[in-house]
């Protein structure tokens, strides 16, 4: 199994996004950015959810340090978006896990544009989609970049070994806006996750924190 690890930029209240769901981009400082390049660097693969992809205007384009990490979007039923600028950018192959049950309009629309279409019969069976694709591109480290719906799943199936925080100096409030794992409205994980905290350090306002699986 590869190492997963994730990152995301907090609240003081904990949210990663407002109730409408607007992009993340609240706290992007330099030291912010060079971080996020830094856990990049060391991927073969980054991997992150389609809504994600699409409020966010992600491309995960771009050469880091001299290599290409694959850039995989997690899609059960393959509605990303043709039009979206990640597929107009250069940088790493595109993948797009999916179902099997996707048809096969819909992959073509995609696979039009060099994107890989990644197949599961159950692709909410997160352990068993990460060991497959792992094997099939060797992948050993994979970093995950949300959102909350994707870094839910991968917490159900206790696959986060590193987890990456910005904390920054707002506070969003309100039951509806996600956390990590979603809103309030999400039922809850099968069973809570330890971590140690492996890393922290203050830079103006926002702290960094880095901490490391406990199983
Ligand atoms: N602050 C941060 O660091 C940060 C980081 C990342 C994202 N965000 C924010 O998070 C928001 C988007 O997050 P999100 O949770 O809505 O979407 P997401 O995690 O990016 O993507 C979720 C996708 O995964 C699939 N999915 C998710 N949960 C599933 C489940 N239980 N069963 C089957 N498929 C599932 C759906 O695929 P299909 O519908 O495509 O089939 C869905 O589009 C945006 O506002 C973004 O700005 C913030």
């Amino acid at each position: 199994m590869p190492v997963i690890s994730a990152n995301f930029l907090i609240t003081a209240d904990g949210k990663v996004s407002t109730r409408t769901l607007t992009p993340s981009g609240f706290s992007a400082t330099t030291d912010d950015h060079r971080r996020l390049k830094k856990l990049r660097a060391g991927a073969d693969a980054l991997l992150v959810g389609r809504r994600t992809v699409e409020v966010d205007d992600m491309t995960m384009g771009g050469a880091v340090t001299g290599h290409y990490p694959r850039r995989m979007v997690y899609s059960p039923t393959a509605a990303l978006d043709p039009a979206t600028r990640l597929l107009h950018t250069d940088g790493g192959p595109v993948h797009v896990i999916c179902g099997d049950q996707v048809k096969a309009e819909t992959a073509d629309a995609l696979t039009t544009w060099g994107v890989a279409i990644d197949r599961f019969p159950d692709p909410t069976d997160l352990r068993h989609v990460i060991t497959q694709l792992a094997e099939t591109y060797s992948l050993q480290k994979i970093h995950c970049e949300g959102g909350p719906g994707l870094f839910k799943l991968l917490c159900e199936h206790d696959l986060i070994d590193e987890l990456h925080l910005t904390i920054t100096n707002r506070i969003f409030g309100g039951h509806a806006a996600p956390t990590l794992t979603g809103n309030a409205a999400q039922p809850l994980l099968p069973a809570s996750l330890q971590f140690e905290l492996t890393h922290h350090q203050q830079i103006g306002d926002d702290v960094f924190l880095s901490y490391r699986r406990t199983r």
